[in-house]
């Protein structure tokens, strides 16, 4: 695909979606990793003499109606602190916006515009007009055919990938795509249900695959263990089975714990137990992964020559059940191997044990990231190669 960094911008109306959707409280933003992870691209953008147009969604608000709430106003003020330049909120920019060149200006979430959601023509036309050069770079968003990550991609005089949009896709293609072997994979998560399709393929590429939190239960019943209250999903132990037998064909295996971390209730304080995988009682809630087990599988990481991480394998947030999680991320920190991680969890759990600088590549994606690794094609990234095609 065309990419921004090699084009000439000086002068040039250019419009970059960014994925500046991130949590907001009290109309101060709590968490600006997919701020800091765009300020490269549009810095490049702004010393290049650009005329730079930000455009993102934030949340999910009913299109055609402007809402405070989900205002992209707190984004602006942080991103003007982080760039040290103040970041002007268009808010109303469909017939036209005047940037200086080397100015920075943030449209307003374009989910108030009616029909950004369904990907209309018209909408994405509108978008196009307002550019010479539209950028995507929202790799969090590239799962959306969007009208402002895809339609606009469609109908503007050039179309290109951004630098972050850019490192994401190298970065999962190297982990995936040529992997220094053994390639590892940990899917932790509450569910086997929304995690399927990324555990069957997955499966296909990895040497090692390694599940945890609620999924790993299911996984614990197809062996015949009782998993007492704890979350599972009985109609899936079918499909834990056949990931078994399919990882065993191939000379493998898919570990199940040995030992749990157990409580009573769902609950920062109710206490924590550890006890045998065979011994978990009939009002047993299974929260972690036991003290071994996480040894175990710290072990297998440690074996890696790539580590793919999505999801964590304990209720990490109560500190009596966050042992698994913790002692994975440390694990994969101190692992030689190129390791990649995505999710919002993955990253809370990352953030929470100060693991950031230890892991190769953070992606920002959620949803996307989870579709990269389940082998689907993005839009975004479809649309690119299709205008690059010609
Ligand atoms: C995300 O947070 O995963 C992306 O910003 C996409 O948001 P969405 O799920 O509301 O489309």
């Amino acid at each position: 695909v065309k990419k921004m960094s090699g084009l000439d911008l000086a002068g040039q109306r250019v419009l970059i979606r960014q994925d500046l959707n991130v949590p907001v409280k009290d109309g101060k933003v709590t968490s600006d990793a997919r701020i800091r992870a765009s300020l490269p691209t549009i810095k490049q953008a702004a010393e290049a003499g650009a005329r730079v147009m930000l455009m993102s969604h934030l949340g999910r608000p009913e299109e055609g109606v402007f809402s405070e709430a989900d205002s992209l106003a707190p984004v602006a003020e942080h991103l003007s602190g982080l760039l040290g330049s103040q970041v002007r909120l268009v808010r109303d920019y469909l017939d036209g916006v005047d940037v200086a060149e080397g100015e920075v200006v943030l449209l307003e979430n374009v989910r108030f515009n009616k029909g950004e959601k369904k990907d209309d023509e018209t909408l994405a036309r509108r978008y196009a007009a307002l550019c010479d050069i539209y950028v995507m770079d929202a790799f969090g968003t590239a799962h959306r055919a969007q009208a402002s990550t895809h339609g606009v991609g469609q109908f503007a005089p050039v179309a290109c990938a951004g630098p972050l949009l850019a490192a994401e896709l190298d970065a999962l293609s190297k982990a995936l795509g040529s992997p220094k072997r053994p390639l590892v994979a940990i899917v932790g998560g509450s569910k086997v249900s929304t995690k399927l399709t990324v555990l069957d393929s997955l499966s296909q590429v990895v040497d090692q695959l390694i599940v945890g939190g609620g999924i790993a239960n299911t996984f614990i019943a197809a062996q015949g263990h009782r998993v007492g209250k704890s979350l599972c999903e009985d109609d899936l132990i079918p499909e834990a089975k056949r990931l078994m037998e399919a990882a065993r064909a191939k000379g493998g295996e898919i570990p199940v714990p040995t030992d749990v971390t157990v409580g009573q209730e769902f609950s920062e304080t109710t206490p924590a137990t550890v006890c045998g995988v065979a011994e978990v009682g009939g009002g047993d809630m299974i929260f972690d992964v036991g003290p071994k087990t996480a040894a175990s599988y710290a072990a297998l990481l440690k074996k890696a020559g790539t580590i793919v991480w999505n999801g964590p394998v304990g209720v990490f947030e109560f500190d009596q059940f966050a042992g698994g999680t913790k002692a994975m991320g440390e694990a994969i920190a101190a692992s030689d191997a190129f390791s990649i991680a995505g999710g919002g969890d993955t990253l809370a759990a990352i953030d929470k044990y100060g693991l950031a600088d230890k892991i190769s590549y953070i992606s920002t994606g959620g949803g996307a990231f989870l579709e990269f690794l389940e082998g689907k094609t993005l839009p975004a990234v479809a649309m690119l190669e299709a205008r690059a095609k010609g």
